[in-house]
């Protein structure tokens, strides 16, 4: 099922992510499909990136909220910007919407410099935390006041309005003011405002945190599917490791005013490059262990169960002490403990119906880790007992202490 079908009706063209989009007059629109972006790029499609983020700094007083951070966000790209609340997500987005400027370095849109772009034409629009909805003004009335700004011709904002309404589920409300809406019904008119004048670059701060559990959840999903068919970069910023996770093509892990990693959510959560990514995206543990040899990615530890063991280290630079990082879903238990290296005892154990998380204890050691209930007979470990352990020596990972 495609939810958002209905908004290429109108575009005449579309093209994006190597995607074309033709109105054929009489039927619905025909995507041509993939052609592969590299056959595109040099020829229709422009090479250089949506935003490239060069050597910017900022600060508040002599508060250092950025520094010096380089990074680039690819076109069409659904990238997000991950960190505590603090670390300085809120600056960025600000600048690169031109609101705010960087104290040192550049930030390019499109390869041109922002602050040599003038304001109506920088292409960039935000989706604010509070929705930021005119109250005295119709929804249709909200989503056409960007256009109106822009000159767009009437008939031109009529069919456009309605399709935005309408691809965000939101056409039945078109005459309704926003006091009369939910805050999810609000946020769906928020971003259909956002994104009716077409921006290159849609930015979201923290769009999903003023909702509900279920409706965050939904919400997700819309929002992918939303920056999918239309093919406009987004650049999401927020707290939750779980909405960076699931929604994300890739991650920059903001902390301590730095990037502290970028990359896909599957190397941001296998292979964290530090202690504070190991930390901040899901859960693990930290285990202090002798780092007795490093080469070409790996590391050979002594762990505080006496094994001696190779796993990967993102640096080759370790030395005496580091710290290994595994995730509980990793150290496997019981019957299913493979590569079974040593016994643990139960300290502690929290049935969570889909999954039981333990505590667990071996020479003075505590650890947790998490086990699948994959039948009603799966939750059979009791407190007290001792249990063997074991984890693939790939899934855990030296780093720093
Ligand atoms: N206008 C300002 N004046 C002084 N300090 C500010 C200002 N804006 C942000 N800060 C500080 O800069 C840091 C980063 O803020 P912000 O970008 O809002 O973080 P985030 O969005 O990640 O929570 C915070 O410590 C905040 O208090
Ligand atoms: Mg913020």
């Amino acid at each position: 099922m495609r939810p958002y079908g209905t908004l290429a009706r109108s575009y005449y063209w579309t093209l994006r992510r190597g995607r074309l989009a033709v109105r054929s007059g009489i039927g619905p629109t025909r995507r041509i499909a993939s052609a592969p972006p590299q056959a595109t790029q040099g020829r229709q499609m422009s090479q250089t990136n949506a935003v490239d983020v060069i050597d910017v700094s900022k600060n508040f007083g002599t508060y250092q909220a950025l520094k010096s951070i380089s990074f680039t966000i690819r076109n069409n790209e659904f990238f997000t910007m991950l960190g505590p609340s603090g670390c300085g997500k809120t600056t960025l987005l600000r600048m690169l919407a031109g609101f705010e400027t960087p104290d040192r370095g550049t930030i390019l849109l499109k390869g041109q410099e922002l602050v040599n772009i003038p304001p109506h034409k920088r292409r960039v629009n935000t989706v604010f935390q509070s929705y930021a909805l005119f109250p005295h003004m119709t929804l249709e009335q909200n989503v056409a006041f960007g256009l109106e700004n822009l000159g767009w011709e009437r008939a031109r904002i009529r069919a456009r309005v309605g399709e935005m309404l309408e691809r965000v589920h939101m056409s039945a409300f078109a005459k309704r003011k926003p006091a009369q809406l939910s805050g999810g019904q609000r946020q769906r008119v928020a971003l259909a405002r956002a994104l009716a004048p077409e921006p290159e670059v849609l930015l979201l701060d923290e769009p999903l945190s003023a909702l509900d559990l279920k409706l965050r959840q939904a919400m997700r999903d819309e929002l992918r599917n939303l920056q999918r068919d239309t093919g406009i970069t987004f650049v999401f910023v927020t707290h939750d490791q779980e909405e960076a996770l699931d929604m994300s093509d890739r991650i920059a892990v903001l902390g301590s005013g730095e990037v502290q990693q970028l990359g896909t959510p599957t190397e941001i959560y296998e292979e964290p490059v530090n202690r504070f990514v190991a930390d901040f995206v899901g859960e693990t543990n930290f285990l202090e262990v002798d780092v007795l040899e490093t080469a070409s990615g790996n590391a050979t530890i002594r762990t505080p169960f006496g094994q001696v063991i190779t796993v990967p280290a993102p640096r080759d630079t370790l030395q005496g002490r580091g710290t290994l990082s595994i995730r509980p879903e990793k150290i496997n238990l019981g019957d299913q403990a493979q590569d079974s290296a040593f016994s643990a005892q139960v300290v502690n154990k929290n049935y969570m119906g889909g999954y039981t998380h333990y505590l667990l204890a071996a020479n003075g050691v505590e650890f947790r880790a998490s086990r699948r209930n994959a039948s009603r007979e799966g939750d059979a470990i009791a407190v007290g007992s001792t249990v063997p352990v074991g984890f693939a020596r790939a899934s855990a990972r030296v780093l720093a202490s």
